[in-house]
């Protein structure tokens, strides 16, 4: 079929609903909805089928609803109506939630239902839930929607609140002032659940100091206590402000603005000065997993496998979570373990360098250059591992230089239906972190030059087909942990052990003497430090642009391909394995 997305933005969920929908063979096309004029012009340039829509904020025009089937994806279980649809099913400590299908008719969010699937809620952010339940709860309604349309034969179900399973109902948007914490008065689980009702967007407007601030990255903490509101403790960038049964750790921080744009950066970089007298609370990388306090880098051990958790914000990460990471991975190799499986993030595994960090630096070129430069002795200290077998566990979705950081591991499984995005040039870089050396190794150098210049989301399939990753498997996250635990434990008691390690060292060696890794290293470095300090290169203008979230003023050709012409078969066949 040929199907049209409309999209607000080529997102986390839009990039997976292309790739189940083109691995299912349909001709996929997107437009994004910058304004009803180009979603019209695309759907007179496409003559699609079916058009869905599965994140997008504007509403469709009736005259395209009127002559074609529109199908919006809406965050909400059966009746569920409004644009906070997440924000008040956290908010609300719901049990479980949904994603509904539905048919776009003159009314938000009141059309004919299609396709409509629950999940159990899990105690998380907005976003992080997002890329995670609600993606996975939209993908199946999208794809049983398809096959209903396609059969011909279904006729969607009208929205009526006097059936039993139509549960929901109309609600707000939510407003700041639903949101406001009372720190006299509100829990410790209240404000944390406050806070990720509204994280990552539009973030809980708080006090601090006088000023105020959106708070971003709640976690509970069971030991320390203060004066409610107060700031009692930091760590690593995050602030923990006491609550009147304990204390809240707050990772982030964005200053409300009046007339200028602000960034969302790690609390104690934007207080700075001002906490000056509040003392770090360390924690130990071995922190046990009952602990509730805030931790974005521990380690794990059982039954010879050590496991390296680093749960960073967004998957960005700084030239201080380098470093750490780098000190966490030298200690894990001084374990007497036998593998290493680096776990990342449940929500991302890790999608690079912090871009925000950089921007909000004196010197944005410089501080790109030191976390980079971080970011490959990491990699460095991976690649040259020969005392453990050495695994990337992808939980979550993955980018640019957190993709080529899972390619310094031995083996690569991903969790079944995330998203990766192998390439680096829509930020205006050409990369580093030894890509060079490690994606065509596995790829081989065609599709390496493929993967980093067509600039196209990959699915774990193809990225099975290509040999990017050696498997994906297990869908929910729980049972993915499992089941690398698994693996990861069969490699340590294998009796091959020993020689796999050898054959892992002779490979290297090998390796080595056809091109030495500070070879690859120094060739890509002399790309970045173009990229970084030249002034015709465009990285600065793309970061400013992805880190102030500057909307697009066009579909970018590669993904519409309703306007292109000669060059439509490229990006298919990255989409496809071939
Ligand atoms: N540095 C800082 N912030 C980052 C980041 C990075 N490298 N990668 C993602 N983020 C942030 C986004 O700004 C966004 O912030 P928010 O909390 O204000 O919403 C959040 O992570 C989620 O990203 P978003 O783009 O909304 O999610 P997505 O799932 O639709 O897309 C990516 C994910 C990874 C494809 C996209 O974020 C991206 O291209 N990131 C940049 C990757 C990169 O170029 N890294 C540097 C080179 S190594």
């Amino acid at each position: 079929m040929k199907i049209l997305l409309l999209a607000t933005a080529y997102n986390s969920l839009t990039q997976r609903t292309h790739l189940e929908l083109a691995y299912r063979g349909d001709q996929v096309s997107i437009e994004l909805g910058l304004n009803d004029q180009v979603m019209i012009e695309a759907v007179e340039l496409y003559q699609p089928d079916l058009i869905i829509a599965p994140m997008l904020k504007q509403v469709i025009p009736e005259a395209i609803w009127r002559h074609h089937v529109c199908i919006i994806l809406h965050p909400g279980i059966k009746g569920d109506r409004g644009p906070s649809a997440l924000d008040w099913a956290i908010a609300n400590n719901v049990e479980s939630w949904g994603v509904t299908a539905l048919q776009a008719t003159g009314e938000m969010d009141a059309g004919d239902i299609w396709a409509s699937v629950n999940f159990p809620m899990q105690p998380m952010s907005k976003s992080c839930l997002y890329r995670s339940q609600v993606t996975q709860a939209a993908i199946q309604a999208i794809l049983q929607t398809v096959e209903r349309f396609e059969s011909g034969t279904f006729t969607p179900e009208p929205l009526d609140y006097t059936k039993p399973d139509v549960q929901g109902c109309l609600r707000p948007y939510m407003k700041q002032r639903f949101r406001a914490i009372d720190w006299r008065s509100d829990s410790t689980s209240t404000i944390v659940q406050k806070i990720r009702s509204a994280d990552s967007q539009p973030g809980l407007l708080d006090w601090i100091h006088g000023k105020r601030y959106y708070l971003y990255g709640a976690h509970p903490e069971d030991t320390l206590t203060g004066t409610p509101g107060d700031i009692i403790a930091q760590r690593q960038g995050a602030i923990c402000r006491a609550t009147v049964d304990g204390a809240v750790w707050i990772s982030h921080l964005k200053p409300k603005t009046r007339n200028r744009l602000s960034l969302k950066l790690p609390a104690a970089l934007v207080l700075a000065d001002e906490l000056a007298t509040v003392p770090e609370s360390d924690v130990p990388l071995t922190v046990s997993p009952n602990r509730q306090t805030y931790k974005d880098i521990w380690y794990e051990e059982k039954n010879q496998v050590g496991y390296l958790h680093f749960d960073v914000y967004n998957g960005a990460m700084s030239t201080d979570h380098c470093q750490r990471l780098r000190d966490a991975f030298i200690y894990a190799r001084s374990r007497k373990t036998k593998v290493i499986v680096l776990m990342g993030g449940q929500d991302f595994w890790f999608n690079g360098i912090h871009l925000n960090v950089i921007e909000a630096a004196d010197n944005p070129a410089d501080e790109s250059w030191r976390n980079i430069n971080a970011m490959n002795d990491l990699i460095h200290t991976i690649l040259t591992t020969d005392s453990h077998l050495v695994i990337a566990g992808l939980q979550g979705n993955a980018a640019a230089g957190g993709v080529m950081l899972a390619l310094a591991a031995d083996k690569v499984y991903a969790r079944r239906g995330i998203v990766l995005n192998p390439h680096y040039k829509r930020m205006g870089l050409y990369g580093s972190e030894y890509w060079t050396y490690s994606l065509p190794k596995r790829v081989g150098s065609q599709k390496a030059r493929e993967l980093t210049d067509i600039c196209m989301p990959m699915g774990t399939q193809v990225a099975q087909e290509i040999g990017l990753i050696d498997q994906a498997f297990a869908e929910q996250p729980d049972s993915f942990c499992q089941q690398i635990q698994f693996v990861a434990e069969e490699f340590a008691h294998h009796p091959a052990y020993g020689q796999q390690l050898a054959l892992k060292h002779e490979q290297r060696q090998r390796d080595e003497r056809f091109k030495p890794l500070e070879a690859y290293r120094n060739e890509e470095l002399a790309q970045m430090r173009r990229n970084f300090y030249e002034p015709d290169q465009s990285y600065h203008q793309q970061r400013y642009n992805f880190v102030y979230k500057v909307t697009a003023s066009q579909t970018p050709d590669h993904l519409a391909i309703h306007r292109q012409r000669a060059d439509s078969e490229k990006t298919c066949s990255l989409i496809f394995a071939e």
